[in-house]
């Protein structure tokens, strides 16, 4: 009942899904892998995300996490339904959710898909949005160069906002009402985005919907955890602590992380 929440992604996108857990499941305790060495993820075969998705689950599953999120669109795209029929814990992923919350929140069905290289190219967005409406139009947009400026931790400044408003110019003549962060890097960089899009559109992330979906597995399993104190959280990352460190403190507001570094072998 105690056992944490595994949550992994190629670096911090994860962490604004593990906001969304932290806000609505505030007993949990979250175990949390940032493979910030390797990232980005997107520009990468889907194959090898696949067994680097594995790397982080299996060491997860090995400290005894009752349930695993994977909070990383492309590693959703690559291995969601590998993990699932491989590991013996309910695995999320963040693409059903996210294309449930696009779906809801449009009014024309009419949606805009901003992903990474790997997500956009998988087609996994389109196939969830049609699988809920079968005459959505949906329009994806791979912005690769999104995830590297969050990474490298200058996500505020106006290079930032140039980049958003100069990728996403590619969308103008293109229509929606509804855009779907298909990365879970992208909410980070949510107001620029908001900005660059204009008040018609409605901008929204998966990390809600996933949030609601991982109580609703826990729900059924009758597995929600129960105690008096906050848990402490964990995070690990394959790479450097200072912007990882900046950024957790920064987005979930924990003053003092307990963060370890953890290595995997080079498989490929
Ligand atoms: N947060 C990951 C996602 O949602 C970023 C992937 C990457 O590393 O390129 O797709």
């Amino acid at each position: 009942m105690n056992a944490p929440i595994g949550v992994i992604d190629s670096g911090v996108g994860g962490l604004t899904v593990a906001k969304a857990i932290m806000e609505l499941l505030p007993e949990e305790q979250i175990y949390y892998i940032g493979d910030n060495a390797r990232c980005p993820y997107g520009p990468r075969p889907l194959k090898q995300v696949r067994v680097y998705t594995w790397q982080m689950a299996e060491a997860l599953v090995e400290k005894n996490i009752k349930l695993l999120v994977i909070a990383c669109n492309t590693a959703t795209a690559a291995a969601l339904d590998f993990l699932q029929r491989q590991l013996p814990i309910p695995v999320i992923g963040v693409i059903s959710p996210g294309a449930r919350a696009a779906v809801n929140a449009s009014a024309t069905n009419e949606i805009a898909v901003l992903g990474t290289l790997g997500t956009v190219k998988s087609g996994a967005y389109e196939q969830a949005i049609k699988s809920l409406v079968s005459s959505a139009h949906v329009v994806q947009l791979a912005c690769p160069r999104f995830v590297p400026l969050v990474e490298s931790g200058e996500y505020k400044g106006d290079f930032a906002k140039r980049l958003v408003e100069e990728t996403l110019s590619q969308l103008e003549t293109k229509s929606f009402d509804t855009a779907i962060l298909g990365c879970t890097h992208y909410p980070l960089l949510q107001g620029f985005i908001e900005e660059a899009l204009g008040p018609n559109v409605h901008v929204l992330s998966s990390a809600e919907e996933t949030a609601k979906e991982v109580q609703e597995r826990l729900t059924f399993k009758r597995n929600l955890a129960e105690r008096k104190n906050r848990p402490e959280h964990r995070f690990y990352t394959t790479g450097s602590t200072v912007i990882f460190k900046e950024i957790i403190q920064e987005w979930l507001g924990i003053e003092q992380p307990l963060i370890e570094p953890i290595r995997f072998q080079e498989e490929l």
